[in-house]
């Protein structure tokens, strides 16, 4: 058990869908604090390095265009367990084998549309923090 602050992206399908509200609501009321959030048009320079353990997959070149297609709101979520707890929120990567009651299972359809990013380790939750909220207030 560790007190952790991660990573969260309302992706640009989840804040074209109005779905940002939810999100955070989702999160605050499971217990986690914000700490940090910032809504904001990602370049392809600050995606390619967010999704850097994605490069030279075929499936990069779409992602770095979908990430960079519209608004995403960057939370830092602060509370107990806070990496792995919100990866659960989250639910399944492909939202079709995500459970009901999960954020993807309940919101999604599509593997490249799946509203939300969260951080899977510590190291990746500093990392991606870190590119985020650069003055490091989080
Ligand atoms: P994320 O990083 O966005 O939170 O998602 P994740 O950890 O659940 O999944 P990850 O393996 O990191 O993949 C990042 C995003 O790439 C898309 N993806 N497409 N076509 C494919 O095989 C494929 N695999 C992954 C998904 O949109 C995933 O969220
Ligand atoms: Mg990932």
């Amino acid at each position: 058990m560790a007190v952790e602050t991660t990573l969260v992206l309302v992706k640009p399908d989840g804040v074209r869908r109005g779905l940002a509200g939810e999100i955070v609501a989702r999160l605050e009321r499971r217990g986690f604090e914000l700490r940090g959030a910032r809504l904001l048009k990602i370049s392809r320079t600050l995606a390619q390095q967010h999704y850097a353990e994605h490069k030279g997959k075929p499936f990069f070149g779409d992602l770095v265009s979908f990430i960079t297609s519209g608004r995403v709101l960057a939370l830092a979520v602060h509370g107990e367990t806070a990496i792995a707890t919100v990866r659960t929120m989250m639910g399944a990567t492909n939202p079709l084998d995500s459970l009901p009651g999960t954020i993807r299972g309940d919101l999604a359809l599509e593997l490249s549309e799946n509203i939300v990013h969260g951080s899977d380790s510590k190291a990746s939750a500093k990392r991606e923090l870190g590119l985020f909220f650069p003055d490091g207030l989080v």
